[in-house]
């Protein structure tokens, strides 16, 4: 008898991770690596990154972080939270030390006897507020040629920090320092944050919306992960797979870790399997994903999730107006919340369809003044 080794699971089914294969996304990446490898500075320096939850987001911005580094530059990954600003010039120091002169360092110069008394003593060149020691430390950089990549996680537009790191930021590229600045966050946290006057740099900055991977892409991170982990993907397998996921990004992960679960002792993984990591998995992502995003649905964008059941795949919005018993721009106004929270997507031709795996499923269960 042929007892095979069980491979380790090599997806990722959990937020901020960065997959083995990464999928799509490419058109991002290769711009954002010309940009870290280019000696001129390129507008793919400073990007917004939105998507719904579980897009990929994180991911992004720690995989940027990693291509960056291979190219020389010094990363600081920060989240907006309160301390933001100090955090990121802490990390920066940090990541940098093998550069920096150690002299730069605080010393402690003398500790009293109780213990509880410790000083500090500053050298001259950590005095400033936080633009100045900043720039001093870009400018010691500078004499490596090295650039700082600051990347700030699930931004929100009510914490003042965040809009100070942009406008120092923006005073940053204006004096032309090697220095970059990506962002992540929901649509609506990112709108808000770019609508700020006193941010409105970002208006500039290169916004990118990460959506459904398209599902041949989705069909090789299926492939290619298990692949790179030994084992084979048979090809009805790999067909409920796709379907399954619906091209979203954290449901790969997580119908690919459970059909790689019930497949575990196999050398292949089964059309039975798949059906079975399929079946977990949907239960998984609602409890995980559609839940959390529904809970955060007015009754206005619920109502007019609801008038899209009436049809069977996409809607117009003018049939939804309808069953709204509104006008177009009522209806216009929620289709634009609704895309911005990545629970629907429009198409070229106008039409709307569900972007979430389930979410229609989802909407039909609820009772029609439900809170969940
Ligand atoms: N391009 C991708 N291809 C395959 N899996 C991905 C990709 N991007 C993200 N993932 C996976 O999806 C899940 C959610 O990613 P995450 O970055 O946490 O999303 P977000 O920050 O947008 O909520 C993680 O398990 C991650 O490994
Ligand atoms: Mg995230």
């Amino acid at each position: 008898m042929i007892t095979t080794r069980p491979y380790d699971n090599p997806f990722t089914p959990s937020f901020g991770e960065v997959p083995s294969f990464m999928a799509g996304r490419s058109e991002i990446i290769s711009n954002l690596v010309r940009a870290f490898d280019s000696s001129r500075r390129s507008p793919y320096l400073s990007c917004a990154i939105t998507g719904a939850r579980g897009t990929g987001k994180t991911a992004l911005l720690s995989f940027a972080g990693r291509e960056a580094e291979a190219r020389g530059w010094i990363c600081v990954d920060a989240s907006a939270l309160p301390g933001l600003l100090e955090d990121i010039y802490e990390r920066a120091l940090d990541a940098a030390s093998h550069l920096l002169d150690s002299s730069d360092s605080p010393r402690i110069t003398s500790v009293s006897m109780a213990g509880a008394g410790v000083s500090w003593e500053y050298p001259a060149s950590e005095g400033g507020n936080w633009r100045t020691r900043m720039s001093r430390l870009l400018e010691e950089l500078a004499e490596f040629r090295t650039g700082l990549l600051i990347t700030v996680d699930e931004v929100r537009p009510d914490l003042d920090e965040l809009v100070q790191l942009v406008t120092a930021y923006q005073h940053f590229v204006r004096e032309n320092r090697r220095v970059a600045l990506l962002l992540a966050g929901l649509p609506r946290n990112m709108s808000a944050l770019i609508r700020d006057e006193s941010a409105s740099f970002l208006r500039r900055a290169q916004s990118v919306t990460l959506g459904l991977l398209p599902s041949f892409e989705a069909r090789l991170a299926f492939e290619r992960t298990c692949a790179l982990a030994g084992k084979e993907v048979d090809d009805d397998a790999l067909d409920v797979a796709v379907e399954a996921a619906g091209g979203f990004p954290f449901m790969v992960q997580l119908v690919g870790f459970r059909m790689w679960e019930a497949a575990v002792d196999d050398e292949s993984i089964s059309a039975a399997a798949a059906l079975e990591g399929a079946r977990l998995a949907r239960l998984e992502f609602t409890e995980r994903i559609l839940g959390p995003t529904y809970r955060e649905l007015s009754p206005g964008d619920r109502a007019f999730l609801r008038a899209m059941l009436d049809d069977d795949d996409v809607s117009a919005l003018g049939d939804v107006a309808h069953r709204l018993e509104r006008g177009n721009s009522y209806a216009a106004q929620y289709k634009r919340r609704l895309l911005d929270q990545g629970v629907i997507e429009e198409d070229f031709d106008g039409m709307l369809r569900f972007a979430m795996p389930g979410m229609r499923e989802f909407v039909e269960e609820r009772p029609a003044k439900g809170t969940l």
